[in-house]
């Protein structure tokens, strides 16, 4: 008896999930607001990526302004450059060049903060998901692992980027 209204109770909420991912996933208009509006080397227009499963078409969260855009919390991040070295970030990201993982440099005028924090909570799903992140894992041939953070560190960690982007060092 309780095993079945949980069983129904998964299953609506299962319902649920899809429900708003599709609403999400096709809400979109098919603008490409990130790149300079048309420019010649401009990503072809049509191209919900058709890859392996679920690759949403549009990103869930990589609307509105880049994380950079918003005040810098400076203690935050001073704890996130402790947190950057510490979660193993630096084994992977370089800030400049490329490594086995992208260049940082420049992330925050790139990405939404909410985009990062998703990258930095879930890389898993959403290199699963995510177009952006999907092609980053196409490019870099490598999973990003979940390095354990939680919430707070990752705003912490996020704050870190934006600070170093802003110094441009
Ligand atoms: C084992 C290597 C590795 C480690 C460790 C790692 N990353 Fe990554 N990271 C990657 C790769 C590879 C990608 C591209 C997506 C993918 O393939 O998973 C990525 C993508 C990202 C991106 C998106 C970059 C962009 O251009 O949009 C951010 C932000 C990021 N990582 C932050 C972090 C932070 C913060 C940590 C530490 C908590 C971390 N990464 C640890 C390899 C790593």
């Amino acid at each position: 008896m309780n095993r079945l209204r949980f069983a129904s109770s998964c299953l609506v909420a299962a319902v649920v999930v899809f429900a708003a991912l599709s609403l999400a996933g096709c809400g979109g208009k098919s603008s490409s607001s990130a790149s300079d509006d048309g420019a010649s080397s401009a990503p072809s227009a049509s191209a919900p990526a058709p890859a392996s499963g679920g690759v949403l078409a549009k990103s869930l969260y990589d609307d509105g302004p880049r994380a950079g855009e918003a005040p810098l919390d400076a203690a935050a991040a001073a704890e996130g450059e402790k947190l950057f070295s510490s979660k193993g970030c630096t084994a992977c990201h370089h800030w400049g060049q490329k490594f086995t993982g992208p260049n940082l440099q420049g992330v925050t005028q790139r990405r939404t903060a909410e985009w990062m924090r998703h990258q930095i909570l879930h890389p898993d799903v959403m290199t699963k998901t995510d177009p952006i992140a999907h092609e980053l894992f196409a490019t870099f041939a490598l999973q990003m692992p979940n390095q354990g953070l939680t919430e707070a560190q990752a705003t912490q960690v996020i704050e870190y980027l934006k600070k170093r982007d802003k110094d441009g060092k």
